[in-house]
């Protein structure tokens, strides 16, 4: 038997609600901040991920779905969304059309990781990107977009960590310090970090490794060396995350495992997901669009894992949905009235009226065990003496009661029914 590929799941009929609920609140306050939303290709030209996320980054060099097309050229499918939204707003010139844009998504995305409880291979990411303002206010309102999804699903053991990571010169600048200060503990560091050490040494603050984390623990903290504007941007978004009332710790570690970020970067992590527990995380990105060829144009967004968010609210309880309805079952009590039951779906369908019945030939017994099963707010039992007078009984599944209408208008008597 063929098995679903390791690290793939399948989102079955009784997991759509839940997905959906969450799917909806994204839209709706989204679209509250007025962020419009985009869809780029799942996959694009490698480079395009190379020249953005970073070659070193774990994700660029360990973690991408690459393959030769028939064509002979290299493709991806996108690991992040950032980078594609990026290209369109370059290639379809978003930014003569809008100063500001405010782009949102969501999309699967693929990454080659050993899957885990909330990681996957391909897994799901909802996001905003806003390109065309430099002002630290976006960053805080960004973080507050992303934190009122969350706490609109329920979440309640979350905690916000913010960083500035300052402009690429005191990055530059803080890695020769860096460098300076774990030059004589290199080979204490394992053999991950070591490797960093060479290509991406601010990485190594991501390391789980302990005996790295107490190798670093008294190292220069980057956040001390970044310039004077990124100091007072950082500030601003600090006390504006205050008077929005959003809770946040400062994280100077926090470092991120993407290039392209300048600035603010931050993560909201939950206490209930176990290891993986990153719901989101973003950041600023000024030179990305130049970077992509693109006229300079600064940028912030972040995305979320929706796999993680959802294992985070079924571990909290923190939302429940309706289970799955119709409106109206059919049960055909005598045989040769198929033809009649089906006519009459139909009417119903067309008038919106969510609608089923037997097609398995079953007895009247299990037809009404069915209607029960669906969840039906109303049964219709077409046929007996009944229907012979051109009447039809509708039993409401709630109350019980019960009520005879005519077969002539049923739709329209149904269609007022069910609306009071
Ligand atoms: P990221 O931190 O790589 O950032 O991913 C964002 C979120 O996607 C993570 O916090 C996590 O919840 C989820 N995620 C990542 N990898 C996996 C995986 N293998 N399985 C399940 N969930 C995963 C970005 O992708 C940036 N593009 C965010 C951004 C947007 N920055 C600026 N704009």
């Amino acid at each position: 038997m063929i098995r679903a590929i390791k690290g793939t799941k399948d989102i079955l009929p009784a997991d759509i609600p839940r997905w959906r609920y969450l799917e909806e609140t994204v839209r709706r306050i989204f679209e509250n901040f007025n962020y419009k939303e985009i869809r780029t290709p799942v996959f694009e030209e490698t480079a395009l991920f190379a020249r953005s996320i970073g070659e070193e980054t774990d994700i660029v060099s360990k973690e991408m779905y690459t393959f030769t097309d028939k064509g002979g050229t290299s493709i991806t499918l996108k690991p992040e969304m950032t980078a594609g939204v990026v290209r369109a707003f370059i290639e379809h010139s978003l930014g003569a059309q809008q100063p500001l844009s405010k782009l949102y998504y969501i999309s699967p995305m693929f990454r080659q990781e050993r899957p885990q409880a909330g990681r996957l291979r391909q897994f799901h990411q909802f996001g905003a990107e806003a390109l065309g303002s430099t002002s630290p206010l976006l960053d805080a309102e960004m973080i507050q977009m992303a934190y009122e999804v969350l706490s609109s699903l329920g979440l309640k053991d979350l905690s916000v960590k913010i960083n500035s990571l300052g402009v690429p010169a005191d990055r530059e600048n803080y890695k020769k310090i860096l460098r300076e200060f774990l030059s004589d503990k290199k080979d204490m560091l394992s053999e991950d970090s070591r490797k960093r050490f060479d290509k991406n040494i601010l990485r190594i603050f991501d390391s789980k490794v302990e005996s790295d984390q107490e190798l670093i623990k008294g190292a220069p903290l980057l956040i001390d060396y970044i310039s004077e504007e990124s100091k007072n941007d950082f500030e601003i978004v600090k006390e504006y995350l205050s008077k929005l009332s959003i809770p946040f710790e400062l994280d100077p570690k926090l470092v991120r495992g993407l290039d392209y970020y300048t600035k603010t970067t931050f993560e909201i992590i939950s206490g209930k997901v176990g290891a993986q527990s990153a719901l989101l995380g973003g950041g600023r990105y000024d030179l990305l669009v130049e970077q992509l060829g693109g006229k300079p144009t600064p940028g912030v967004g972040f995305a979320a894992g929706m796999e993680r968010i959802l294992l985070a609210c079924q571990n909290e309880n923190s939302f429940t949905v309706d289970e799955p309805s119709i409106d109206i079952y059919i049960v055909r009590i005598d045989k040769e009235l198929d033809l009649v039951v089906s006519e009459i779906a139909s009417k119903l369908r067309k008038e919106n009226i969510a609608t089923d019945y037997d097609y398995l030939q079953r007895s009247v017994k299990a037809q009404m065990r069915e209607a029960n099963k669906m969840n039906a707010k109303f049964t219709l039992f077409v046929g007996g003496d009944e229907f012979k007078e051109g009447m039809i009984n509708l039993k409401n599944m709630k109350t019980g009661e019960q009520q005879s209408i005519s077969v002539e208008n049923l739709t329209e008597t149904i269609q007022s029914i069910i609306k009071n």
